[in-house]
């Protein structure tokens, strides 16, 4: 009863946003591609509907979330006040992958921030997305549409994998181009704080507004209680080889082998050649770009694959390549049942 709906990512079918539309403003759940993932939409001004978010995802509602906008208009009514140094950023980022953490109106439901002062807000740069938030006339609550847990989607099936039956439509404009989650920069603080590194890199940040601040990871976690949830795990372990343990592939390999384990690689830049024709090689591209795109595909595919081990070949923290390492350490959390939840 979840039904997949395949729309022209340049000219969607006025008729379809409509349909959603209307699924939306009666308080329901339509899944939608941005540039970054799939967002499992909701009238973000809605607490009935915020709570269908959380029951479909499996999610903490402690965990706050993202409002999407369309206008720079649909602003005033989510953020009580903008501070002066957002005006530059949303000048030059929005449409696009940079998130807002503002100071929230009375009009925003607790349920969206997960009881904080302050709100998240961006404006994908998608026009399917743009086309469907116009069309609600409101700001969707999006939060990335996989269960709890998994990797975020960056394609139609992968949310129709997760959450068939849960959700009544998922409109499908093919593969996300820039596959990992918008940066989360919080605009309170002076100077404003990364909270989440992601599609947009710190140094473009900086290069409008001067230094920033990169959270410290004990900072980060209480100030964004998304970053305090294992982020993604895998069954298998994730060995992640940081820039300066790549020489180690060969090894690693190696002795996983010799304890009868099956074995996976996700690999970038490395050559596979010496690689048993046993463990599955994954490519994931040339450019850190490329890696971004396809890491969360990747490593749903691996998964499917019922590995004991993954080692994964990481890239250099720097530009896109912070977000991607970002993501990357979360996968290589030890795997821990049930709790979904840990301490480091
Ligand atoms: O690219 C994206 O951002 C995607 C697409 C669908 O737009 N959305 C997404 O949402 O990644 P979600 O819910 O998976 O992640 C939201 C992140 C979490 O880390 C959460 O803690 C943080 O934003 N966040 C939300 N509201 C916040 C707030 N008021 N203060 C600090 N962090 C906040
Ligand atoms: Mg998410």
């Amino acid at each position: 009863n979840t039904r997949m709906v395949a729309l022209d990512p340049i000219a969607p079918n006025p008729a379809v946003i409509e349909e959603a539309a209307a699924i939306i403003q009666a308080g329901q759940l339509v899944a939608f591609p941005t540039e970054t993932v799939y967002g499992l939409g909701a009238d973000g001004l809605n607490p009935t509907a915020l709570r269908h978010i959380y029951t479909a995802k499996g999610r903490p509602s402690d965990n706050p979330l993202i409002l999407h906008l369309a206008s720079i208009e649909q602003l005033s009514l989510v953020a009580s006040h903008v501070p002066e140094v957002a005006y530059p950023l949303i000048q030059a980022f929005w449409p696009g992958p940079l998130t807002l953490v503002l100071p929230k109106t009375a009009g925003v439901p607790d349920l969206a921030t997960g009881g904080l002062a302050t709100v998240a807000v961006r404006m994908p740069a998608h026009l399917v997305a743009l086309a469907l938030i116009k069309a609600a006339d409101l700001p969707l609550a999006a939060p990335s549409a996989n269960r709890s847990g998994r990797p975020s989607p960056t394609t139609a099936q992968h949310v129709f994998d997760d959450l068939h039956g849960r959700i009544p439509m998922i409109l499908d404009a093919g593969p996300t181009c820039i596959g990992l989650e918008s940066t989360v920069l919080d605009a309170t603080c002076s100077p404003p704080a990364i909270l989440r590194p992601g599609g947009i890199t710190q140094e473009a940040i900086e290069a409008v507004i001067g230094r920033i601040q990169e959270a410290t990871s004990l900072e980060q976690r209480r100030r964004s209680p998304g970053t305090r949830y294992r982020h993604y795990s895998p069954s298998a372990r994730v060995l992640l080889l940081e820039e300066a343990e790549t020489g180690m592939l060969q090894t690693a390999v190696t002795s996983a082998l010799q304890r009868n384990e099956r074995v996976g690689c996700l690999l970038y830049q490395l050559e596979a050649e010496a690689i048993p024709p046993s463990v599955m090689v994954t490519r994931v591209g040339g450019s850190v770009e490329d890696y971004a795109q396809s890491l969360f595909a990747a490593l749903r595919a691996l998964d499917k694959l019922d590995l004991d081990i993954i080692v994964v070949e990481g890239v250099q923290a720097k530009g896109l390549g912070v977000a991607v390492m970002d993501r990357l350490r979360r996968a290589a959390f030890p795997p821990k049942p049930s709790t979904g939840f840990t301490e480091s």
